[in-house]
């Protein structure tokens, strides 16, 4: 039996707050400092693309927290047109978020540009993304299946927009409040079930309720001041230690410093209402952000998980595989409704689960919105082969299954965590008991 103890200092930072920290300095009038952000491939190829887009930035170690070393990053701008042509067209390799949000940048620079990323993310719909920018006046081309290579005309006036959101999703927000920020006026986007807020946190967006609708006010044309971040640990990371602290019998970990945004930390209340001992403490906020600790605890037994309501798939649209997974092995069951979402992640993140459990001995059925799992038919006897499908959060949500209850399982293209989690094995060694 392997048990997990200790205290998890050394999380990824925020994957989300890290991205848009970047371009949000690369946005802003002056120098912007960025504590603690993160060293997943997803986070460095926004950096990558904002130095071949001309914006001056340096990354650095430094000595953080609990005696870690942590990167710095600083940032350089003169604002929101600051942008060079790019020399070459613009590598995001497997980050969706990088791409998305950087063409409402770049669809407001008044040069041409082209976004291309890696065969999962040439594979990721990209319609959305041009929708809306081609209403405030941008030139936006894709393949003829809605996808990238993203080639964008900018437009130096683009104009003002009030827009709903088809789909409930962070990145779009947020690429809409990018191009709204160099408008001819004030934008209003819709959200109709609401996504994570982080964008509108670091603007300092106004928003409001209205007529059961989130509306987020996005002035044009006043220019950003640059100001510091600091990025807490990211929740989506959390998810997996917590996981893991769940099933692995005998098991207590405390994490720190975890970003509590209501919008990212739903999973959390998921989880306790299913009976996990989970305590959150030392609660506080920095930079506009809720943090706090998490202890995990193998205390008690977990009900079945039945995900079903809109805005709950929105808030843990992220965390759905290890959710699923984890009721999987602990009750045998699991439900998924509504979460069509999860099909146009960097896999599809449905039939990859359903695959990957039905190996495992689990009766499972997908649908397009979801899927069952209806219980265990059988425990294989030796190794089970796993499909990652080069996807990070199928690859750790099944690794993690595997650490807990010893099942003995190999993951194909296992280097894919460090899209997010680089140290994700060095840190459940060190938990090991
Ligand atoms: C993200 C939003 C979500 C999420 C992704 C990160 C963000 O995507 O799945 O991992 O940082 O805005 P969608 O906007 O496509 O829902």
């Amino acid at each position: 039996m392997r048990v997990f103890k200790g205290e998890v200092t050394a999380l990824p930072p925020d994957k989300s707050i890290s991205h848009r920290a970047a371009l949000i300095g690369a946005l802003s009038e002056g120098t912007t400092e960025i504590m603690n952000f993160s060293a997943g491939f997803d986070n460095q190829s926004t950096l990558s693309v904002l130095k071949s887009a001309g914006i001056t930035l340096r990354q650095e170690e430094v000595d953080g927290a609990y005696g870690r070393r942590i990167r710095r990053v600083v940032i350089e701008s003169a604002g929101l047109w600051s942008f060079q042509p790019p020399p070459a067209p613009l590598m995001c390799n497997n980050s969706g978020s990088t791409m998305r949000m950087f063409a409402g940048i770049l669809a407001a620079q008044p040069f041409a540009s082209e976004l291309i990323g890696d065969s999962s993310l040439m594979k990721r719909p990209m319609k959305r993304v041009a929708d809306p920018l081609r209403q405030m006046g941008a030139c936006v081309e894709l393949s003829p299946s809605g996808t990238a290579p993203i080639c964008i005309k900018g437009d130096k006036e683009l104009k003002a927009i009030n827009y709903r959101l088809p789909v409930p999703s962070a990145q779009v927000k947020s690429l809409v409040a990018f191009a709204a920020l160099h408008a001819d006026g004030e934008s209003r986007i819709f959200e109709p079930v609401r996504s994570r807020d982080h964008t509108e946190v670091m603007l300092g967006l106004e928003s409001f309720e209205q007529d059961g609708e989130r509306v987020i006010v996005v002035p044009g044309r006043k220019g950003v001041a640059a100001k510091p971040f600091y990025i807490p640990a990211d929740p989506s990371a959390a998810c997996f230690i917590v996981a893991l602290g769940l099933l692995a019998h005998g098991s207590e970990i405390m994490i720190r410093d975890v970003c509590l945004n209501p919008t990212r930390a739903a999973f959390l209340d998921i989880l306790i209402e299913a009976g996990g001992a989970l305590t959150i403490e030392n609660q506080r906020v920095i930079g506009g952000e809720t943090i706090g600790d998490i202890l995990v605890q193998n205390h008690s037994s977990l009900e079945p998980l039945v995900i079903s309501d809109h805005q709950a798939v929105a808030f843990i649209i992220d965390e759905i595989p290890m959710l699923a997974v984890l009721s999987a092995f602990a009750t045998g069951r699991f439900e998924l409704h509504n979460a069509a979402e999860l099909r146009t992640k960097e896999s599809d993140r449905i039939d990859a689960l359903v695959v990957n459990l039905q190996r495992l001995g689990f009766d499972c059925e997908q649908y397009p919105d979801g899927f069952v799992v209806k219980g265990r038919r059988i425990t294989p006897s030796g190794t089970v082969v796993i499909d990652s499908f080069d996807d990070h959060r199928i690859a750790m949500s099944f690794a993690i299954a595997g650490k807990a209850t010893g099942c003995p399982i190999d993951i194909s293209d296992i280097d894919v965590v460090g899209v997010s989690f680089p140290n994700f094995f060095d840190l459940l060694d060190s938990l090991q008991v």
